[in-house]
């Protein structure tokens, strides 16, 4: 009996070392291809030249190795990642430039991100800094944030309770104890929780590469849940666990706040998701220096150098299969002409619900392992976002790099139940839930690109159904019942800003419009309106879903990458490229970037050494 216990658990271990550390193909983070900084450009004509090129059967590369389906970071990322050893790709953008999230667009002379406020773990030498120094040729620069990278506002106008929240492993505890004096055995079991968790994240990577058999193995013996702490606690919901913390009701607000970056209300968070938030902003936030468009435009020329291209204007209607249900290729709509480009694999960046529910035939549709995989996940909540232009420096509107959380009470699970169920013109009357930033003045070369101007940017949840009825409208013509109740909201939202920022005031409001549920469907093809794709609910966290849902689709040669494969934000969207990445090219990329980071941690002592 042992024996075979024996036995079988080495039998599991040459697997998991042979799936996890398996390392055939050709390694894209093999050589440091950063090359010296070169002068920023600003000029936004030099820059659609990258980002803008439209879609034509004439500007299709021959013979292409993959094609990719949206520019996300998923997409570009992966993109860049199959470039570097050497693959000829084609990423294909329904919107008429690339990036996705990581879009940006021009209103009355006033530039504006989309989906990039902040960025965690950029710390350098990190694997994730050193990877994306890699895949943009050292040409992307990070900005850090202050410190406080967060303010946590809480309460109505009368009574506002005012929480900084610092980066720095020692700093964010300590600070929090002086804002909560009596409460520090609570804030060290919350954080250490939290530390716990992150440590766990490494199986999550496994069960996503490691054979569908091993991966059913570890969840169904409960090995997964044993082995990692991150699976242990994914079943707890953040309310619970922090009410088990404490009592005091604004520090168990502060301790859910950032649940604003995945969009699930702390009783339907998982533990284990929020963790990962908390520790991706531990040691600092940061935010690409010369804004958002700058990630694209790096990534771009590498897909090109490979012999790649990256087209806009490129709506996919369809992925394309032979009889034997392998992707061949994918159909392009050009007007009312649908254009077939081919490939020996597809990928898809555009999330799992177009993928399956849009791009694929009926019947294929209908096959039961897709059918299981739809029925795990489900579409997460509709964003809001509003833009604002003002008409002052930084310093003249008291604005600073970094990022306010404004509601309205500490009890966020009533919050959020209240707001997203009540009547929509009710909801609009007050945003009970608020992230303010400004862009602007997280970037030092704005004063340069846009003198004496700043921009805001808001961002709040919407229920898709508020919205629908416009749904299939011109985007810049849904007529006056829509515009009636997108203005209901920006007053609302507005009221809040221009009490917390008591230096914006009307006069200086040169702009403003706001994106509903609807404009992100639009723009960045989120078929529900999401803000970030799938929900990230407590289901999305079980174990068996992770070994599920993965970059393999049940088609031969079609794969998933991106936030909807892995977590949503920057650096989740990111894993999934690179989760992907490991599956196409038959090696783990996550310990290829950890490796990475060692080795150019070590030339760079060996340098100073010297
Ligand atoms: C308002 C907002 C604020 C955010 N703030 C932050 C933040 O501060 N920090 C952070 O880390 N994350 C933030 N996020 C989340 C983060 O931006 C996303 O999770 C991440 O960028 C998603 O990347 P992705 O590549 O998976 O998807 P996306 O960027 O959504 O890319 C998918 C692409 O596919 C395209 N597409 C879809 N269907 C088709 C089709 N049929 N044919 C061709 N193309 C298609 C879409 O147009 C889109 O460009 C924010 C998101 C939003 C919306
Ligand atoms: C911006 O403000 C300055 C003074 O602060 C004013 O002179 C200028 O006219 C304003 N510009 C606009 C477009 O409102
Ligand atoms: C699988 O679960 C982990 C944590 O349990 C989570 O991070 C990941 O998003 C899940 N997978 C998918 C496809 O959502």
């Amino acid at each position: 009996m042992w024996l075979s216990v024996a036995l079988i658990c080495a039998a599991l271990l040459f697997l998991i070392f042979r799936y996890v550390f398996s390392s055939s193909g050709p390694n894209p983070f093999d050589t440091d291809t950063r090359e010296p900084l070169k002068e920023m450009v600003h000029n936004r004509k030099e820059k659609n030249k990258v980002l803008k090129q439209g879609f034509l059967a004439s500007k299709v590369p021959e013979n292409l190795d993959a094609i990719i389906i949206g520019s996300g970071i998923g997409g570009l990322g992966l993109g860049v990642l199959l470039a570097k050893v050497g693959k000829k790709v084609l990423v294909l953008e329904q919107h008429d430039r690339a990036g996705g999230c990581c879009h940006t667009f021009k209103e009355k002379g006033f530039e504006f991100d989309v989906g990039i406020h902040y960025i965690g773990d950029l710390l350098d030498h990190k694997p994730f800094r050193c990877m994306l120094d890699q895949m943009t040729n050292g040409q992307l620069q990070w900005e850090p944030l202050d410190n406080p990278f967060d303010h946590v506002v809480l309460g109505p106008p009368e009574n506002r309770r005012r929480y900084p929240i610092y980066s720095g492993r020692t700093r964010f505890p300590e600070e929090l104890k002086k804002c909560f004096p009596g409460e520090e055995k609570a804030i060290d079991e919350y954080l250490k929780l939290v530390k716990k968790v992150g440590r766990g994240i490494w199986l999550l990577a496994m069960l996503k590469l490691c054979p569908v058999p091993l991966a059913k193995f570890l969840v169904w013996s409960g090995l997964a849940e044993r082995l990692s702490f991150f699976f242990k606690m994914a079943p707890r919901s953040l309310t619970e666990v922090v009410n088990e913390l404490t009592e005091n009701k604004d520090l168990r607000a502060v301790f859910t706040y950032i649940f604003g970056t995945y969009g699930n209300m702390p009783k339907d968070a998982s533990f284990s998701m929020h963790s990962l938030l908390v520790t991706h902003y531990l040691n600092g936030a940061w935010y690409p220096k010369g804004g958002a468009t700058e990630i694209a435009y790096h990534m771009i020329p590498i897909i090109e150098k490979a012999g790649g291209a990256v087209l806009v204007r490129a709506p996919v209607n369809r992925i394309l299969f032979n009889d034997a249900k392998e992707a061949i290729g994918v159909s392009v709509m050009k007007g009312q002409e649908e254009v077939k480009v081919l490939a020996p694999m597809v990928i898809s960046n555009a999330g799992i619900f177009n993928t399956y529910q849009k791009l694929l035939p009926k019947e294929l549709q209908a096959m039961p392992a897709i059918q299981k995989q739809l029925s795990m996940m489900k579409n997460g909540e509709g964003g809001l976002s509003v833009f604002l232009g003002l008409n002052g420096t930084k310093e003249e509107l008291g604005l600073k790099a970094d990022n306010y959380w404004i509601f309205s009470e500490n009890n966020f699970d009533e919050l959020v139940v209240n707001y997203m169920n009540t009547k929509r013109e009710e909801s609009a009357r007050k945003v009970p839930l608020l992230f303010v930033a400004s862009p602007s003045a997280k970037d030092p070369t704005w004063e340069q690109r846009s003198p004496g101007k700043s921009t805001l940017s808001l961002v709040s949840f919407a229920n898709y159904k508020w919205f629908e009825e416009w749904k299939d409208e011109k985007v810049s013509n849904r007529g006056a019942a829509y515009k009636e109740l997108k203005q209901a909201f920006i007053d609302s939202v507005l009221e809040v800003v221009l009490d917390v920022f008591p230096k914006i005031t009307s006069d200086k409001i040169e702009f403003i419009d706001a994106g509903t549920p609807i404009t992100n469907t639009h723009y960045i093809g989120a078929p529900k309106g999401e803000i970030y794709g799938a929900d990230h609910g407590i289901a999305r966290f079980s174990p068996e879903l992770n070994a599920t849902v993965r970059p393999q689709t049940p088609l031969k040669n079609l794969y998933l990458t991106g936030q909807d494969v892995f977590l949503c934000g920057f650096a989740g969207a990111l894993a999934g490229a690179l989760t992907c990445g490991s599956v196409i090219l038959n090696r783990n990329l996550h310990l290829d970037a950890i490796a990475l980071a060692k080795r150019m941690k070590f030339m760079k002592e060996k340098l100073k050494a010297e």
